[in-house]
């Protein structure tokens, strides 16, 4: 069985008694949550303080992508709520993520800072036809080792990459692993997906994991037979 503790739960909805009834129904798990824009942009810091209120661990993933200033203010802003993680996208560059992380440093309040690298709906053909001549593995671990020499304590990254990471950036370098599917389940708009059992074999941290829980008849049960698959 997989260690709840490296469960991220993806609280994706617009509606927040629906986001606040899947943290009561999986809080005891002891997984994490993560809120992203859907929720966020309907309900804001309030719902996040309910969340962090509750004793919840919560990633606060709004993927940031800005320039230095406005960015390390929006990180800063942020880290008051009382996360335990955040993220801003790798591919915004270093003098970014430079500034974010000496500002996030002078706060006190040190949330765990992820860069997001290569989207896992995204394709080698996806990323060609947007201009980037690497493949999702070369882009990623480029944007990793570039991020990290920056500051950022981990990536977004697809299980498919996050060893090559591990290799890159060594062992303490975080690794959170979306994309992942239970192997009887509905891929959705997802393509660089793996099983929980494969993410953590290849390197993951920690996997993230919405709809194949979220969207269940019986969300406690599907969290169950991904701790399992
Ligand atoms: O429902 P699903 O398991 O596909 O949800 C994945 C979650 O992870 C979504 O909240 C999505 O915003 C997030 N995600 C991410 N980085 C990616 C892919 C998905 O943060 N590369």
């Amino acid at each position: 069985m997989h260690d709840p503790e490296r469960v991220i739960i993806a609280l994706d909805s617009s509606d927040a008694d629906t986001v606040l009834n899947w943290v009561m129904l999986l809080k005891d798990s002891r997984c994490a949550f993560k809120l992203g824009l859907e929720a966020f942009v309907s309900f804001g810091p309030d719902l996040v303080r309910r969340i962090t209120g509750s004793g919840a661990r919560l990633f606060l993933d709004l993927k940031f992508h800005d320039i230095p200033n406005t960015t390390a203010q929006a990180a800063v802003s942020a880290s008051s709520l009382g996360i335990w993680m955040m993220n801003l996208h790798a591919s915004a560059g270093p003098a970014v993520i430079t500034e974010v992380r000496k500002r996030l440093d002078a706060t006190g309040k040190k949330p765990l800072l992820i860069g997001v690298t290569v989207l896992t709906h995204l394709t080698p053909e996806e990323l060609a036809a947007i201009g980037v001549a690497l493949t999702p593995k070369e882009w990623a671990v480029k944007l990793a080792q570039t991020g990290k020499a920056s500051g950022l304590d981990g990536v977004v990254c697809s299980a498919h990459e996050a060893a090559f990471i591990k290799e890159a950036c060594g062992k303490e370098f975080v690794t959170v692993v979306p994309g992942i599917r239970l192997p009887e389940g509905d891929v959705h708009d997802q393509k660089r997906i793996a099983t929980p059992t494969f993410a953590f074999a290849n390197g993951a941290d920690y996997i993230v994991v919405g709809r194949p829980v979220t969207q269940a008849k019986d969300p406690r049960e599907a969290f169950e037979r991904l701790l399992n698959a």
